[in-house]
């Protein structure tokens, strides 16, 4: 039997229930050390939302210095993760509401680095009065919008109104008005480069096509990232981090000399999008296995449980999918289930009522979503179970 076969996970699997959640740990060290190795000399953030696990996240800071800090989604989040001795969180999207940004100043006034994402004065505005209130300072990291128009096409996403040093001024003015509130760093998130496969299995043409567009767009973000850089230098100021991409873009992101790190999350985990990238090609270390519970006909294997369609434009790949046995398939009519999904399979191996079929999500987060426990596999044995967020009873979003 070798090893990440169909009969290796199911030898590991026999003697516990189903459905649960795994992950490999062979192939989660290999996809940390691979990612390391792929970001160069900077410095690596971790993208807290693509691990849902403090475990793991732990796991990911032994295994080198190169991994410092956390890329958190949500304050109540960061101000959870800092309660457990986490540190160095940015919050990566901007949180507006007094509670949410009051979460984070007991840990502030302790000495604790979080820093709240912004791209607009009227988020300084909120955080100052926030802060003002409860007598801390907090620092700030401007988001820089680096999607890149082609004519009509708008290739990345719609989150920053950040464009260049115009609104970063307007930011800037906001920032001295505000006495508790500090400038920290800055964040561009080339999302069109980092999020989009470009050699995605039966897309042909698409891939070249968006490999060019990637090309072309890597060009412009550079020169926009520095120009942003450079101006608030020019302006004085000094930034503590200049962060950028993800799993997807480390081989570009890295190459700019602004850029002090890179955020990597998914990749841990390798859910199936990213199968799809010319530049690297990770172990698919994460997955949940489901109990054939009915075989309706020949070759047709329902399974109790299903899993979660991951976000983003709603497609085909965005759907959990079985990938162990090899050859297993979704019915397009069915999906991946909410409590059962059928499986066509016709090869080798013969299943029956009890064993299991390996599912992987198509991004990392979902996983954690769904179950409150990972099982830890390494060497053909269970060695451990952790919590996710679920099971350490925090749902953030
Ligand atoms: C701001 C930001 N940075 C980085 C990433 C990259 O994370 P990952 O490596 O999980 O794809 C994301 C993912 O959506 C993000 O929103």
């Amino acid at each position: 039997m070798s090893k990440f076969s169909y009969e290796y996970y199911r030898d590991i699997l026999k003697d516990g229930s189903l459905p649960k959640a795994f992950v490999d740990l062979d192939r989660f060290d290999e996809n940390v050390f691979a990612l390391q190795q792929r970001s160069g000399d900077k410095l690596i953030r971790v993208a807290s939302k693509s691990v849902r696990c403090a475990a793991l996240l732990e796991r990911v800071f032994k295994a080198h210095e190169q991994y410092q800090g956390i890329l958190s989604f949500s304050a109540p989040e960061a101000a959870w993760l800092a309660s457990k001795g986490f540190d160095d969180i940015i919050v990566a999207y901007p949180v507006f509401r007094p509670d949410d940004i009051a979460s984070i100043c007991p840990f502030l006034k302790e000495g604790k680095t979080i820093v709240l994402m912004t791209d607009s004065p009227e988020h300084i505005e909120a955080i100052g009065a926030v802060a003002k209130k409860h007598e801390v300072t907090i620092p700030v990291c401007i988001d820089i919008d680096l999607s890149t128009d082609f004519g009509s096409l708008h290739f990345g996403v719609w989150r920053s109104r950040v464009k260049g040093m115009g609104e970063v001024d307007g930011i800037l003015d906001a920032i001295k008005s505000e006495p508790c509130v500090k400038l920290d760093s800055v964040m561009g998130y080339e999302a069109q480069i980092a999020g989009v496969g470009d050699n995605v299995a039966g897309q042909g043409m698409k891939n070249k096509v968006i490999r060019y567009l990637k090309k072309k767009s890597i060009k412009e973000i550079r020169e926009r990232r520095a120009a942003v850089v450079e101006g608030i230098q020019a302006r004085g100021l000094e930034l503590r981090v200049v962060n950028g991409g993800g799993t997807g873009s480390l081989e570009s992101t890295r190459e700019e000399d602004c850029v002090t790190e890179v955020t990597v999350g998914s990749g841990f985990y390798t859910p199936t999008l990213f199968d799809g990238y010319q530049a690297f090609k990770h172990a698919p270390a994460a997955g949940f296995a489901l109990e054939i519970s009915r075989i309706p006909k020949a070759q047709t294997y329902t399974c109790l449980g299903g899993g979660y369609i991951a976000s983003g434009g709603a497609g085909k790949e965005k759907l959990p999918a079985p990938f162990l046995p090899e050859g297993a398939a979704l019915y397009d009519m069915e999906g991946c289930g909410e409590v059962q999904t059928p499986i066509q399979y016709s090869g080798p191996i013969e299943l029956s009522m009890g064993d299991p079929v390996l599912f992987r999500h198509a991004k990392a987060g979902e996983l954690c979503e769904r179950f409150k426990v990972l099982l830890l596999i390494q060497n053909g044995a269970i060695v451990d179970e952790v919590p996710t967020y679920r099971g350490e009873d925090q749902c953030f979003f």
